[in-house]
C-alpha cells in the first residue's frame, strides 16, 4: 500500500427529496443568486427543475439562467457562462444535470476570476486561485463530476478533448435523486453504466500488483454494475438500482479506488475514448465500450496478470493460463456490451477506416506522449489500437 494524499470535500446529500436540503447550507452560506445551469428538456421532464426553482424562490434566491448544454461539452458556452458571472452579482453555480453541465460548471468557476481566456487553464498556462462555489443537482449520474475535482471540456478550434482537474474544483454539495433518473434512455443508462465501469477498470488494469484490497473494492463495484445495469434495461424505475447505480457512479471515480495504488489508474481508454467523442460526437460511453477493448486486446499479452485476476474475480474464469483467463475475460466483457447493446467497433459508430489516422493523430497530441501506467503508448501503439477498435 502506498501513501497518499486523499481530500475528498464534497458534501452529497443522497436519496429522495434531497433537493430540498440543499436549502439550509444556501442559507447558511447566505447565497443570494445563483446561475442555474442545465442542458435541454431532461431537467423539466425528470422534475428537478421545478423542484430546485420552487426551493430558491422560497429562499428568494435569484437565478438567472444559462442552458442549453451539450453533451461533450465546449468551450464557447464556458466563455458566455464566465460573461455572465462577471458581469452580475452570482453567488454560486447551481449546474442540473450530468457529466456535461457539470464539467461547464466548473469551467466557469475555474474561470470566473482569471483575466484570460479560460482555455488557458486547460492547456495548463494559468493557475487558479479562486473559484466561484458549486452547489449542484444530479439527473444523469455516471462520470462523478459532482463529487471530483475534474473538468472536461471540448475545443473545437483547438480539436482538442482534454480534462483539467484542481483541487478548488471540488463541488461544495452535490445532491442525488435517484427518482430524478426515472426518465433517464436506455441508451444514457447504458452508456453511464459502462463509464463507471471503465473508471473501476482504469485502477484494477493499471498494472499496480501491489493493491490487493483497493482491488477488491473495484471488483465488487464492476460485478455489481454487471447486475445493477440489466436491471435498470428491464426496468428503469426500480429505485434501488438506480440509486445503487448513483452511488457505485461516484465511488468509481471520486478518487477513493485510486488510494494506495501505485499510480492512481491508466487512463489510457479516457484518452483515445476523448478523440472519438470530439472529432465523431460520440457519447462518452459508447466512446469506452469501443476503445477498452481494443486497448484490451493490445495489451493483454504484454501484462495478462490483471486481466486474469479480473476473470476470476468478476467474470468466474478460472481455467487456463494466465494468457488465456486474460483474454476470455476481454471477451467476456465485450459479449457483456454486446447484450447492453453498447457499441464495440469504430464501424458501429459510422467511423470509417480512413479516419482512423485522424483518430490517432488527434489522440496524439491531446497530451503528452508517451501516455499510459501498464504500458507506455506512443503514436504507434495509438493507431494500433484504434485498428483493433474497427
Ligand atoms: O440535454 P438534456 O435534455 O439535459 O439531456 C441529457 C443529455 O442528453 C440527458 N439527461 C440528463 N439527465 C436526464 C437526461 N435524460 C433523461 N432524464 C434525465 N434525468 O442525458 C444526457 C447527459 O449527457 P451528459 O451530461 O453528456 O452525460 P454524462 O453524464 O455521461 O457526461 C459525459 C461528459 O462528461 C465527461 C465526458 O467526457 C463527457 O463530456 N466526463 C467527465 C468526467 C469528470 N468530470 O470527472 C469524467 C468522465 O470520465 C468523463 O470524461
Ligand atoms: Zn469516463
Amino acid at each position: 500500500m502506498q501513501n497518499f494524499n486523499w481530500c475528498n470535500p464534497t458534501r452529497v446529500l443522497f436519496g429522495k427529496g434531497s433537493v430540498k436540503d440543499l436549502a439550509e447550507y444556501l442559507k447558511a452560506d447566505n447565497i443570494k443568486s445563483v446561475l442555474l445551469i442545465y442542458g435541454g428538456k431532461s431537467v423539466f421532464k425528470c422534475g428537478a427543475y421545478t423542484q430546485v426553482t420552487d426551493m430558491l424562490n422560497e429562499l428568494g434566491i435569484s437565478f438567472p439562467e444559462l442552458n442549453d448544454i451539450k453533451p461533450n461539452p465546449r468551450i464557447d458556452k464556458v466563455r458566455d457562462g464566465i460573461a455572465r458571472v462577471k458581469l452580475s452579482k452570482i453567488d454560486a453555480l447551481m449546474p442540473i444535470g450530468g457529466g456535461s453541465v457539470f464539467d461547464t460548471a466548473k469551467a466557469i468557476s475555474a474561470g470566473a476570476f482569471y483575466n484570460g481566456d479560460v482555455w488557458d487553464i486547460y492547456q495548463h498556462k494559468a493557475k487558479i486561485n479562486k473559484t466561484v462555489p458549486i452547489y449542484g443537482v444530479v439527473t444523469a449520474s455516471a462520470t462523478a463530476s459532482e463529487v471530483n475535482a475534474i473538468s472536461v471540456i471540448s475545443n473545437p478550434e483547438a480539436n482538442i478533448k482534454t480534462s483539467f482537474s484542481d483541487p478548488h474544483l471540488y463541488p461544495k454539495i452535490a445532491a442525488v435523486d435517484p427518482e430524478f433518473q426515472f426518465t433517464l434512455s436506455e441508451k444514457q443508462t447504458v452508456y453511464g453504466g459502462v463509464d463507471i465501469i471503465a473508471h473501476a477498470l482504469e485502477r484494477l488494469l493499471d498494472g499496480d500488483e501491489g493493491s490487493e484490497f483497493m482491488d477488491d473494492q473495484g471488483y465488487a463495484l464492476v460485478r455489481n454494475m454487471l447486475r445493477i445495469i440489466p436491471e435498470l434495461i428491464d426496468d428503469p424505475k426500480n429505485y434501488d438500482a438506480r440509486a445503487e447505480y448513483a452511488w457505485a457512479s461516484q465511488l468509481a471515480h471520486n478518487g477513493i479506488l485510486s488510494c494506495g495504488r501505485a499510480t492512481r489508474g491508466d487512463f489510457s481508454s479516457h484518452r483515445l475514448g476523448h478523440s472519438i467523442s470530439l472529432l465523431f460526437d460520440v457519447a462518452h460511453g459508447a466512446s469506452l465500450s469501443v476503445v477498452m477493448p481494443a486497448w484490451a486486446r493490445y495489451l493483454y499479452k504484454f501484462n495478462p496478470v490483471p486481466f486474469a485476476r479480473l476473470g476470476e474475480n468478476v467474470f468466474d474464469i478460472f481455467d487456463g493460463s494466465d494468457e488465456e483467463k486474460a483474454l476470455a475475460t476481454i471477451e467476456a466483457l465485450e459479449d457483456f456490451y454486446r447484450d447492453i447493446n453498447a457499441p464495440t467497433t469504430l464501424r458501429e459508430l459510422n467511423i470509417k477506416e480512413d479516419e482512423i489516422q485522424q483518430l490517432a493523430d488527434n489522440a496524439s497530441k491531446s497530451g503528452a506522449l508517451p501516455f499510459g501506467t501498464l504500458k507506455k503508448l506512443n503514436q504507434n501503439d495509438v493507431l494500433e489500437i484504434y485498428k483493433l477498435a474497427y
